[in-house]
């Protein structure tokens, strides 16, 4: 798979039993209202399938497919929406899940752009943050781990689009 994975971060456990501790932070949080959960993909799509099934209350499901403009990195700060949730968000209580934050300027964009949508309220959930964002405006309200500043791949994150697939997270060599 091009380069070598250096050491298991989290195993499958560790994964698993973090997942379910944040699924009942999310339920506790959400005692009314409709919640819809929002995956930023690709990176959130193992994690978003998993946090769902442990939050016990009624929720929706939907997507976004951000890039930016100019370049294929999330480098530039400036973000365009490919895909767009057809779920109106006006009213709603949205949870947008990221795999992983770095810098944060991926999501302080969007934000930004979901907010002029007009939801009722509108919370980050990561299962990993390098705590290194600068550029964060808005708070991470649920964090998984508190990531060491590796690169990380596995459990939906990619390098060059290899090692989603893997059921822990690892780091490259
Ligand atoms: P940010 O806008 O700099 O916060 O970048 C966030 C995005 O960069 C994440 O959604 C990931 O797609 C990617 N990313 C950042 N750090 C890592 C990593 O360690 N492994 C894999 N992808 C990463
Ligand atoms: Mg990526």
């Amino acid at each position: 798979m091009g380069r070598a994975v250096r050491r298991i971060v989290y195993d499958e456990q560790q994964i698993a039993a973090k997942v379910k501790e944040m699924g009942a932070q999310i339920t506790a949080a959400y005692p009314g209202g409709s919640l819809l959960v929002l995956g930023l993909l690709k990176g959130s799509f193992i994690f978003l399938s998993d946090l769902v099934r442990q939050i016990s209350r009624p929720l929706q499901v939907d997507f976004l497919v951000a890039a930016s403009y100019g370049d294929n990195t999330f480098s530039s700060g400036n973000v365009r929406l490919l895909y767009d949730p057809e779920t109106a968000l006006e009213g709603k209580d949205i949870l947008l899940v990221e795999d992983i934050v770095d810098t944060g300027r991926t999501l302080t964009r969007l934000i930004d752009l979901l907010k002029a949508r007009n939801p009722r309220s509108l919370e980050i959930c990561a299962l990993l943050h390098k705590h290194i964002a600068t550029e964060l405006k808005y708070p991470t309200k649920f964090v998984g781990f508190d990531a060491p500043n590796e690169f990380l791949v596995g459990y939906g994150l990619d390098h060059a689009e290899n090692f989603r697939h893997i059921p822990y997270i690892a780091s490259l060599q």
